[in-house]
């Protein structure tokens, strides 16, 4: 994906850096850990943190305040289709400009509503519809993407956990909202850490930053799924991103 082709090979801000994390399962679960990881990075002020999650923005604020999680200097929500930029978070228009292409939620609803097996979440996002799936995945997914391909709705579908099921536009996703602010800020990619626990961290997971799979992960992060150089830490939860950050030397100058 190419956004700001200016950047692209261009003046990298060197000295700068970005972790870009999940945060179910992968920033919570473990408070201690939590606070290692705060007090490590607060010697390291280089590094732009990302929150990227597949919940909203104002679950994201609830989480925080229950987790007394520090505020991010990015919200990349709902599974990659929204971004926001501190100290405001007001959404970014560029990248929903971008992302909106061939997408028509409604119609894409309409066209789904007949699969058996698929539920609706009670929630839907402007560029996330959301369903529970518990079984049958196998034949559920191609035909979610039959359907679709029929009317031209140009899409991802993003499977987490064995329950969760997104619909997103082709152009959005956790992995690619990193990247477009990855070129913004001018980060080389190997100068971005990602962490993750599921399966909507796949693609995240998968794009050619460091990467590291935290100790507790779900069974669909596996090596066939993932990329060969992804780091598989033991330790969990937030231990599992400071294992990462150690092994690939990551707050090193
Ligand atoms: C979060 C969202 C849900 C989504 C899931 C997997 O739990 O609230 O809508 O399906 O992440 O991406
Ligand atoms: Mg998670």
């Amino acid at each position: 994906m190419v956004i700001d082709a200016k950047y692209d090979g261009a003046q990298w801000e060197e000295s700068m850096k970005l972790l870009a994390t999940d945060v179910d399962n992968t920033l919570t679960g473990d408070r201690a850990a939590y606070s290692s990881l705060v007090a490590l990075l607060s010697m390291h002020r280089d590094v732009t943190i990302a929150y990227v999650t597949g919940r909203d923005k104002i679950q994201m604020f609830e989480i925080m305040a229950g987790e007394c999680l520090r505020e991010p200097d990015y919200f990349l929500c709902n599974v990659g289709t929204e971004v926001y930029e501190g100290p405001d978070y007001r959404r970014d228009d560029a990248w929903t400009r971008h992302i909106d292409r061939q997408w028509d939620r409604l119609e894409l609803h309409q066209a789904l509503a007949t699969i058996p097996h698929l539920f609706q979440q009670s929630r839907q996002f402007e560029f996330k519809q959301s369903y529970h799936l518990f079984r049958k995945a196998d034949v559920v997914i191609p035909e979610i993407h039959r359907r679709l391909n029929e009317i031209g709705i140009e899409h991802k579908v993003v499977y987490s956990s064995g329950t969760d099921l997104d619909v997103i536009p082709k152009r959005a996703g956790k992995g690619e909202a990193v990247d477009y602010v990855r070129k913004r800020l001018r980060i080389r990619p190997r100068s971005v850490l990602a962490a993750g626990d599921s399966g909507n961290d796949i693609e995240l997971l998968s794009a050619g930053f460091l990467a590291v799979v935290v100790g507790n992960h779900k069974s669909e992060l596996n090596a066939d799924a993932l990329p060969e150089d992804v780091y598989w830490a033991r330790e969990n939860y937030a231990a599992g991103i400071i294992e990462g950050i150690e092994h690939f030397g990551f707050l090193k100058p």
